[in-house]
């Protein structure tokens, strides 16, 4: 029979309205301080999920991001809700798988992300932001997520992966509607339109773009996927079609995440905000900073194989163990002052995973594109203000913003 959890347990870290101003870091403080290793018995709108275990604390988490054998990706899929997306369509994806099947997938990707091919890509990156930036001219006021950050990450992704710019726009439609698909602001048709109707959108143009590419190879993505090789393996359509799909989703919203809590952060913060204007050399140190405080996705999960122990709790097999890097990155006991916004603090944090075999794979790509932003942001709109509340997706998964209004003043010519 299992063991009663512990008193000082139970706080419903997934309640919207504990995310509706960002995540709860003071409630992840106190968890951190009473009772780092922590379980939450249910999920909150979701009767027909199980509860979670939290961790919070930075070495905690290398512990389980790590150990796959004792925590997996596979088993339940890497989203706490089990029942969001339907498992098999996780599964096919390698981030929800566990070696050997997840190492031979990540291998032939990684032909696609060398830094030769991410250094490549500096140029085209900044052309385009510049021209994002540049078509804001004459207004007084804009929206950074919808204005800047969303072009951007859509038209690199989609160069990226091989696609044409007049898709942008109905690709990030697609991706943001199916990773929302419960969302019923963002979803209003349901999670059965999205199975039914945008799923296979995705697919059908993903097979054509590869049918395409092994006839008429280019310098994209897609062709290098179909063509990549490694002792001898090649990639399944199907399995092409599916890392498709992840990167689709990985590259539209993340990246745009945390730039949009950067400028929010560099506007609230002028004195970081001068040091970064009179010297761009300190932007790539803002970079990590920004991917510390505000790491993209709050939370990746795995499932515990088998009984066991952290911090000497006890996890029982089949338990969902929950990483939370909206907490980790501010462990007190890693950083000093960490709610403080540094922009010469060049951190290490835990934005892109706490190591181990799925840390992820468009780091270098998403360190670039935020670089470039910062960098020309800076420079084309230095007198930028705040015009009104930020506002946050209420999700305790990601951790962005979906409004931030600001007034731009005059823009500067490179
Ligand atoms: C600020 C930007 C980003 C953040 C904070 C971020 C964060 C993460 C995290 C935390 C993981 C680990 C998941 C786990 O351990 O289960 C991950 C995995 C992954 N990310 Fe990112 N990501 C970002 C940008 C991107 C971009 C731009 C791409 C692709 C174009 C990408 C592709 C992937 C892929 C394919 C994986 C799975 C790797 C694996 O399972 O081996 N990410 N990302």
């Amino acid at each position: 029979m299992s063991e009663p959890k512990p008193l000082t347990q139970g706080i419903p870290l997934f309640t919207p309205e504990l995310w509706a101003d960002g995540p709860p870091h003071e409630t992840f403080k106190e968890v951190r301080s009473k009772c780092p290793v922590h379980y939450t018995p249910d999920m909150f709108e979701l009767p027909d999920e199980d509860g979670f275990w939290s961790i919070t604390k930075y070495e905690d988490m290398k512990i389980v991001s790590r150990d796959w054998q004792t925590f997996s990706s596979e088993l339940g899929g890497v989203l706490t809700a089990t029942n969001v997306l339907p498992l098999e369509l996780m599964r096919g994806m390698f981030i929800s798988m566990d070696p050997p099947k997840h190492d031979r997938l990540k291998a032939l990707f990684q032909r696609g992300f060398t830094p030769k091919r991410i250094a490549m890509q500096e140029d085209e990156i900044r052309e385009i932001v510049r021209d994002v930036l540049s078509r804001l001219e004459g207004q007084d006021s804009c929206d950074v997520v919808h204005d800047i950050a969303q072009p951007v990450v859509a038209r690199v992704i989609c160069r990226f992966m091989g696609l044409p710019p007049e898709d942008d726009m109905m690709w990030s439609e697609l991706m943001n509607t199916i990773l929302a698909a419960n969302d019923p602001d963002v979803n209003p048709e349901g999670i059965d339109t999205v199975m039914q109707r945008d799923i296979p959108i995705v697919f059908e143009r993903a097979q054509a773009l590869i049918t395409e590419r092994r006839e008429n190879p280019t310098d994209d993505l897609t062709s290098v996927l179909v063509h990549a090789e490694v002792d001898g393996e090649r990639l399944e359509e199907h399995e092409i079609i599916m890392g498709f799909f992840l990167l689709m989703a990985a590259g539209n919203d993340s990246t745009k995440a945390t730039f949009s809590s950067a400028v929010k952060a560099l506007l609230e913060n002028p004195d970081e905000r001068a040091k970064l204007i009179a010297d761009p050399s300190l932007v790539p140190s803002a970079v990590e900073e920004s991917l510390r405080m505000f790491p993209a996705f709050a939370n990746f999960r795995r499932t515990a194989t088998k009984d066991t122990e952290i911090r000497g709790t006890k996890i029982e097999k089949g338990e969902k163990v929950v990483m939370w890097y909206a907490s980790s990155n501010r462990d007190e006991d890693i950083y000093e002052d960490p709610d403080r916004f540094d922009v010469e603090r060049n951190p290490e944090h835990q934005a892109f995973g706490a190591g181990g075999r799925h840390f992820c794979l468009g780091a270098a790509l998403a360190r670039l594109e935020l670089k470039i932003l910062l960098e020309e942001t800076l420079a084309s709109y230095p007198e930028m203000e705040l015009d009104g509340k930020a506002k946050y997706v209420i999700s305790g998964f990601v951790n962005q913003l979906k409004e931030l209004p600001v007034k731009l003043g005059p823009l500067q010519h490179a």
